[in-house]
């Protein structure tokens, strides 16, 4: 079994001294060494996307990135995404808009959004139909997904002007 290593990761905020093996998947190191279990396995190569987190804020699959590869760099997952209140908009939305059901795709869903929406502030929904095209739901048929998306971004244009 190859060594482990300690590397140090920043994960929401914080910095975690933590031993890994080369091979880890920064999903493992998340779930297991962190117990940040709101960032979900669900097909474990890469076709679900329930698994994405931001790396410097980029969407990044957790599932096919190795935890030495996050050395350096800004971890945020479903757990730092903070908003003003307890929920942050993209949060909020899914629940008000029917875009969560069973919620196991929601926080790949929410993560692949805020870095679309932080990247495009105003979106037609053909383009949040394309940034979310790597996440599955198998309960919402996407269109309440893009109600809830749409609507974060309505309400920011709103208040932006
Ligand atoms: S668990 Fe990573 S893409 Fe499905
Ligand atoms: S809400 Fe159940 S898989 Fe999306």
């Amino acid at each position: 079994m190859p060594t482990k290593e300690i590397i140090t990761l920043r994960v929401n905020g914080s910095t975690h001294e933590l031993a890994v093996r080369p091979s880890d998947v920064l999903l493992d190191v998340l779930r297991e060494n962190l117990n940040l279990t709101g960032t979900k396995r669900g097909c474990d190569m890469g076709t679900c996307g329930c698994c994405a987190v931001h790396l410097d804020g980029e969407p990044r699959l957790a599932c096919l990135t190795l935890a030495l590869e996050a050395v350096g760099h800004e971890v945020r997952t479903i757990e730092g995404l903070k908003g003003e209140g307890l929920l942050h908009p993209l949060q909020r939305a899914f629940a008000e808009h029917g875009g969560s059901q069973c919620g196991f795709c929601t926080p790949g869903f929410i993560m692949t959004a805020a870095a679309f929406l932080a990247e495009n502030p105003r979106p037609t929904r053909a383009e949040i139909q394309e940034a979310i095209s790597g996440n599955l739901c198998r309960c919402t048929g996407y269109v309440k997904i893009v109600d809830a998306i749409a609507a974060v971004a309505e309400a920011r244009a709103a208040t932006t002007g």
